[in-house]
């Protein structure tokens, strides 16, 4: 059973046919990227993966499960994915509040354990000296970092990232990669929609691509 699967799946905002016949299925330990002309559906896609948004014509399963019958907070429990606006993702006093969002209830027990990691997170995206601020002022990159770090901290299974390279400079894009290399070695999946081809290159098994008939590998 794969952990996506996309059937046969339709669907458009208007009278035009935005997707149509789209089918594709991932495994939650591939990593695949997917590109296509701007306004083709890709974060669309995205949007119908989550559950946010309904096919109109065909399903799309999560682990087995019609995404129509799992909230959409069972499936953040799954999937992780950052947006391709950052700010649709921000929403705490601070940044420190926001890595701390999705830990809120772990055990007091292991506080300082995740305390130490999301630190290490900071750390790693240069956040550390934003803890402390609000986040709604940092710059359109930096909230790129932050929703990152904080999606990265999860241990989620599999992660879609749309666009994630853009408003990353070539180190923050090379630290990415480092943090995808290690999703990778823990046997998790992702699926990233890119334009940048020489990263999508580096990162994923298989490149496909979204056009007028569908998903297809190129
Ligand atoms: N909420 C919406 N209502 C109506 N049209 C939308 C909405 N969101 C996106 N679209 C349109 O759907 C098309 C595909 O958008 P999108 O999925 O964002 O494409 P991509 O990510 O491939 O650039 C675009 O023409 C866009 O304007
Ligand atoms: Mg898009």
């Amino acid at each position: 059973m794969s952990f996506y699967s996309i059937n046969s799946v339709a669907f458009s905002y208007n009278k035009n046919a935005l997707l149509n016949n789209i089918s594709l299925s991932i495994d939650n330990n591939q990593h695949i990227g997917l590109m296509g002309p701007n306004g083709q559906g890709k974060t669309t896609l995205v949007k119908l993966m989550l559950g946010i948004l309904r096919p109109q014509h065909g399903e799309i399963y999560l682990a087995g499960k019609n995404t129509k019958d799992i909230s959409l907070s069972d499936v953040g429990k799954r999937v992780g994915f950052i947006f391709q606006n950052p700010d649709k993702q921000i929403f705490c006093p601070t940044v420190w509040e926001q890595m701390y969002f999705s830990h809120r209830n772990c055990e007091p027990g292991y506080r300082d354990e995740i305390e130490e990691k999301l630190m290490g997170y900071l750390e790693a995206f240069d956040l550390v000296k934003y803890k402390d601020k609000t986040p709604f002022t940092l710059s359109k990159g930096e909230k790129q970092r932050l929703a990152l770090a904080s999606v990265l901290s999860r241990n989620v299974e599999f992660l879609i990232l749309d666009e994630p390279t853009i408003g990353l400079d070539m180190l923050r894009t090379a630290q990415l990669g480092k943090y995808l290399n290690k999703l990778r070695e823990e046997g998790k999946g992702y699926f990233i929609i890119s334009h940048d081809s020489s990263f999508l290159t580096k990162h994923v098994d298989k490149i496909t691509n979204l056009g007028a008939k569908g998903v297809e590998f190129s």
